[in-house]
Formats: C-alpha cells, sequence, structure tokens
C-alpha cells in the first residue's frame, strides 16, 4: 500500500479479512457470492504468501482443476495454428530472442516451409548477435525446416532515429520501421497471409491493451502497428504466456537450452539501452561495454542466477583523468535484475570484485567512457530497460 490510495467502507455483504495500520481496507470478501477483492499485488515477490491466495482463488474459490500443461500447449496451438493458416504463407519477424524463436520453431513444427523468417538487423543488435543468429537459423544450419531472410537496414534505422531523443517516439520509430521493413520483404517474397508475432503476456498487460492498465510503455510488438498493414491477419500464439511459460514451450519443442535459457532482449534493442539520441558511435559504445560485462558475469558463473543484465549508455557525460589528460566522457551504466515474470524485478547484490573488474576493463577498453555507474533499483519503481 505504498501509493497512499485506498478505501475506508466497504458494500453491503462484504467483510474486512485484512488491514495495515494505515490502510484500513486491505481486502474484502462476500463469501455467499463468491467475490474477493484485494487492494495490493499478491501477485509480486514481496507479498508473502501471494502465490498461494491466488492458487486458493483459483482452485478453492473457482474450482479449476489445475490440470493444464505446457506440452498440451504446445500440440494444442500447433493444431490451432494448421487450422488458421491453412495452405497460406506465414511470414515471422525473427529476432533470435527466447520468444520469436520459440514462435518460430512452434510455426515451424506447424506449417514448415510455409513459413519465411525475417531477421532484421536494425543496427540496435548486441555484438556479435547477428552472425550468432544467422549461425543458427540461417540456411544450412540445418536445425530448423524454414525460410530465413537477413535483411541489413542498419542505415535507414539510423537515419531515422537521428535526434530523436524522447524514448516514446525512439520506440515507435522503430515499431514502424520494423513494420515497413516486413512489408518490403513480404512484396518480394509475394503474396503472404500471415504475420507472426511473439508477443507475450506481459507485452499485452504493460501496454495497456490488457483492460483499464495506464500505458508504461508501448512495445513494438503490441502498440506499433501502423494502421494498413499488408497482411491478412496476426498470429501470436505466446500472447497469454510469461515469460518462464515461453521458455518451457522452446524446451518442449527441442529448442537447445543455450537459445530457451537465453536473457531476453527487448525489440527495439539497444535504443532503449541508449538514453537520448542512438547514434552508431553510440551503439558502439554500449555494444563494447556490454560485452564485457556478459563475459565477466559469465566467467564469475554468475550467468544463470541472474535474469537480464546489461550495459547502458547514460546521456551523462562527465570529466575524468586519463594519463595526463582530462577527459570528458560518457558514463556507462550496468544492469542487472533477478526475476521469475519480468513484472516486478531486483537488483541483483552484484559482487564487488565482478564490478571492479568490469569497470576496470570498461574504462581501458571501451574509448569515450570514463565513468561506470551501477544500477540498484528494482522494479517497480524503475523498469527493467532503461526506456
Ligand atoms: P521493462 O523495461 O518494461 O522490461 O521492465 C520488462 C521486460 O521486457 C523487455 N522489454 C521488451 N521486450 N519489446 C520486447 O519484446 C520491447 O519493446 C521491450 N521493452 C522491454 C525487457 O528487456 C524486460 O525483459
Amino acid at each position: 500500500m505504498s501509493h497512499n490510495d485506498y478505501i475506508r467502507r466497504v458494500a453491503p455483504g462484504f467483510e474486512i479479512i485484512a488491514h495495515t495500520d494505515n490502510c484500513p481496507v486491505a481486502a474484502v470478501q462476500n463469501v455467499e457470492k463468491k467475490l474477493y477483492a484485494v487492494q495490493f499485488h499478491p501477485e509480486v515477490l514481496h507479498t508473502a504468501e501471494g502465490t498461494r491466495m491466488l492458487s486458493n482463488f483459483v482452485y478453492k474459490v473457482c474450482g479449476c482443476s489445475g490440470d493444464w500443461k505446457m506440452d498440451s500447449y504446445v500440440e494444442t496451438t500447433v493444431k490451432v495454428l494448421r487450422e488458421q493458416i491453412g495452405d497460406g504463407k506465414v511470414l515471422c519477424a525473427l529476432s533470435g530472442g527466447v520468444d520469436s524463436s520459440v514462435l518460430a520453431a512452434l510455426l515451424a513444427k506447424a506449417v514448415g516451409k510455409q513459413l519465411t523468417c525475417v531477421f532484421v538487423d536494425h543496427g540496435l543488435l548486441r555484438k556479435n548477435e547477428v552472425e550468432e543468429v544467422c549461425g543458427i537459423f540461417g540456411p544450412g544450419n540445418g536445425n530448423f525446416d524454414l525460410n530465413f531472410i537477413c535483411v541489413d537496414a542498419r542505415k535507414r534505422y539510423y537515419d531515422r532515429l537521428a535526434g530523436v531523443e524522447e524514448p516514446e517516439r525512439k520506440r515507435k520509430i522503430i515499431g514502424e520501421e520494423f513494420i515497413r521493413v516486413f512489408e518490403e520483404e513480404a512484396k518480394k517474397i509475394g503474396a503472404v497471409d500471415y504475420f507472426a508475432q511473439g508477443t507475450i503476456y506481459p507485452d499485452v498487460v504493460e501496454s495497456g491493451l490488457g483492460g483499464e492498465s495506464t500505458v508504461i510503455k508501448s512495445h513494438h510488438n503490441v502498440g506499433g502497428l501502423p494502421e494498413h498493414v499488408d497482411f491478412k491477419a496476426l498470429v501470436e500464439p505466446l500472447r497469454s504466456l510469461f515469460k518462464d511459460e515461453v521458455r518451457q514451450a522452446g524446451r518442449e519443442l527441442g529448442l537447445p537450452e543455450y537459445l530457451v535459457s537465453r536473457q531476453p532482449f527487448p525489440g527495439p534493442g539497444l535504443a532503449v539501452r541508449i538514453i537520448g539520441e542512438v547514434t552508431p558511435e553510440k551503439v558502439a559504445i554500449v555494444q563494447d561495454a556490454d560485452a564485457i560485462w556478459r563475459e565477466e558475469i559469465a566467467r564469475a558463473g554468475l550467468d544463470k542466477e541472474i535474469s537480464q543484465y546489461y550495459a547502458a549508455l547514460t546521456n551523462v557525460r562527465s570529466v575524468g583523468v586519463m594519463g595526463d589528460e582530462r577527459t570528458y566522457d560518457y558514463a556507462v551504466a550496468l544492469r542487472a535484475v533477478t526475476t521469475i515474470d519480468f513484472m516486478t524485478a531486483e537488483s541483483y547484490e552484484m559482487p564487488w570484485s565482478v564490478l571492479n573488474t568490469v569497470t576496470t576493463r570498461i574504462v581501458n577498453e571501451v574509448k569515450h567512457v570514463n565513468r561506470v555507474f551501477y544500477d540498484c533499483t528494482g522494479k517497480p519503481p524503475a523498469t527493467i530497460e532503461m526506456e
């Protein structure tokens, strides 16, 4: 109840079943009507017994049986996709992240070569990522039965992002450009009936499409679709899954653990990890710093423990000294969080030795950086990404 808003009275037929010193009505029930209401978040990790409350509600009050399993999800979804798609052609946005990889595997299983995956190199990917993705999904690698196209769209993204500082504007531009690239590829391929997207449930909720929720960030894979899209329909088979469920689906589809347990990477890429204007030079700085951060976390054996970690470029430049020279360079921010569902997160208690090694390496190895910060903020109030 940190927001200081609460109600004082309850409707007839309801009784108060929980309160705190500063919140007179924290939960109410009407047992006869099977109505329950809480004024806190049982789903966040900080709520003691929160999961049990939800579980009791679902099983005992609603009488659900709890027999839903991921393997039946995969099986059912493959069937549904086959029916929905028929002999139509599907175009899929493959980013190489967990969501789109699982999406591609699911669609490949459902419709095989009717699927064309387009991987857009928007110039906002992590260091060496283009090569890695092409290595896994590209032709001749034999892992998946699908058509794969890699588009080099770096210049057009950089051109459109030049001079743009406002986070939502950046996201919007990237989302729009993404769709344009796809439309162009679709034209080259010929008639395409469906456009597949790896939208997952948190994207839906946080984009405010799940009801009355405020728009926290518009996720490009939900919010940025232009009105006139040249596809018959969207296919979004992961729309009802949380991240941990997407990984589980990936395992059941036989994707390698390396891919499935990969940390998430936002659709707008490094653009949301560069505060303010994006330039190719800034992208290079953040790629190099991020590669060092990832390398050292893996070397320290912490990569399995941390849900998501990355380096960001703050828009802050400050005075430093290198040799006998005064410098006026950028500050890099390091972030590492633990979370179950990415709706809430905690900053990881990083050992000082790791921070120290990484800081030394970054300021020595990455040009134009003279200061390194560690982000200690949880979500809320911060989000996982910077923008
Ligand atoms: P935030 O920053 O909202 O991030 O706390 C929650 C999780 O979502 C990822 N994220 C995105 N994923 N498109 C995506 O596919 C996006 O626009 C986007 N923005 C954030 C983020 O990396 C984190 O895992």
